[in-house]
């Protein structure tokens, strides 16, 4: 438990949040430091971490009028099923240092949405506590230990939990070079754990390299035998491979740089999007994350190909202000603006979104 906060979480009205970037300065004042930096912060000198954003502001929306748009519709289809809005809460570690009831707060808030959250392996509330709670999808993260059949077991277990997909990261070999979060010393609070990472995956948030193994090709075919759920692969950012992890039964493909907190001066996940979604040629979906804060980020994330985005920080921000009510919040001012974004574009449906509504036209 965080007991370590600045102030009251409780007393903050939730009122005042009208966007998603209204959460970070609240949470900046009610998390302890370290905390609040090991969020925040990305690797080297911060350039991805700030692109990944920016890169949303330079693409240009090219509206159409008249159309009907007295109703909308942000569902989208994932694998047969309808998901009620195309947001998912992207995972994200040691959320009990965040607030006193961590991920079991996030899943709550995620519920009353009926959105999707991807649990991470570093979650400090164990799956089956959690799917306990659950109103909407889980699924869940997986960095693969040395010892595969912990990995093996781990699978298992949150599959036979309910846990519906299981979400491979591949981009973090290493953590990166996070200056900012080494500078602010970030530790797991005393009684903060992570029952799935053996040895708590590090306690400055590092992954321990005699546990952590980093993965290779061939891991995947041997993960794709092991999940009898949905194998998606997280971090990919050229289209060689996404086609390769395709070609070896990967059933989705999650388009991030994670956050920017592993390699700087990598390109903005959406500026890569485009050209990944027009070689996975609608063979898998494709979601994309890294910087989304607005309505008008996620239809432009839908517009160039993206089947769903997710969120990272700004859950974890209003996690951090609001607990369970924090999250809800958020997602609703998310979905709350899309609605109003499509209406302003002049389509009624996420479905039908493309790269007509970008201008310059493509040439
Ligand atoms: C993350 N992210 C992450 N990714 C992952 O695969 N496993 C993990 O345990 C974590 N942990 C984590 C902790 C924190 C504090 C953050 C901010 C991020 C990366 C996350 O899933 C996602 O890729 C990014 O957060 C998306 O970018 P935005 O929305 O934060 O800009
Ligand atoms: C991070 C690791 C835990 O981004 O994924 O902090």
């Amino acid at each position: 438990m965080n007991a370590a906060t600045k102030q009251s979480q409780s007393a903050i009205s939730l009122d005042q949040f009208l966007a998603l970037p209204d959460f970070e300065p609240a949470a900046k004042q009610v998390l302890p430091h370290p905390v609040y930096e090991y969020i925040a912060s990305g690797a080297g000198n911060e350039i991805t971490l700030t692109d990944n954003e920016r890169a949303y502001d330079r693409i240009r929306i090219w509206p159409r009028v008249l159309n009907d748009v007295r109703s909308v519709d942000t569902t989208v289809s994932l694998f047969g099923k309808t998901l009620v809005s195309p947001i998912i809460l992207a995972p994200a570690a040691y959320q009990g240092a965040m607030h006193p009831l961590g991920e079991r707060a996030t899943v709550r808030g995620a519920g009353r949405a009926g959105i999707p959250f991807v649990v991470s392996t570093n979650t400090t509330v164990a799956i089956e506590e959690l799917i306990k709670e659950a109103r909407a999808p889980l699924w869940f993260q997986l960095y693969t230990q040395n010892d595969r059949k912990i990995t093996e077991n781990l699978i298992g277990r949150v599959e036979t939990a309910g846990c519906e997909g299981i979400c491979v990261t591949a981009d973090t070999p290493v953590l990166g070079v996070r200056t900012r979060q080494l500078r602010a010393g970030f530790q797991l609070p005393p009684g903060v754990s992570t029952p799935h990472n053996v040895r708590g995956g590090g306690a400055s948030g590092n992954m321990d390299p005699s546990l952590h193994s980093p993965l290779q090709w061939e891991d995947i075919a041997w993960l794709r035998s092991l999940v009898r759920t949905k194998l998606w692969l997280k971090g990919i950012l050229h289209p060689d491979d996404a086609d390769r992890a395709i070609n070896l039964g990967v059933d989705g493909i999650m388009v991030s740089n994670h956050g920017a907190r592993n390699l700087d001066t990598m390109p903005a996940t959406i500026d890569l999007l485009p050209a990944i979604h027009e070689r996975v040629a609608g063979r898998v979906p494709v979601i994309v994350d890294g910087g989304i804060r607005r309505g008008t980020d996620v239809l432009k994330a839908l517009m160039r190909g993206a089947t769903a985005v997710m969120i990272g920080r700004p859950y974890l921000y209003a996690l951090a202000v609001g607990g369970e009510d924090g999250v809800a919040r958020c997602i609703d001012l998310l979905t709350r603006e899309l609605t109003y974004v499509l209406r302003l574009v002049g389509q009624a449906s996420v479905k039908k979104l493309d790269r007509s509504l970008e201008w310059p036209p493509l040439g």
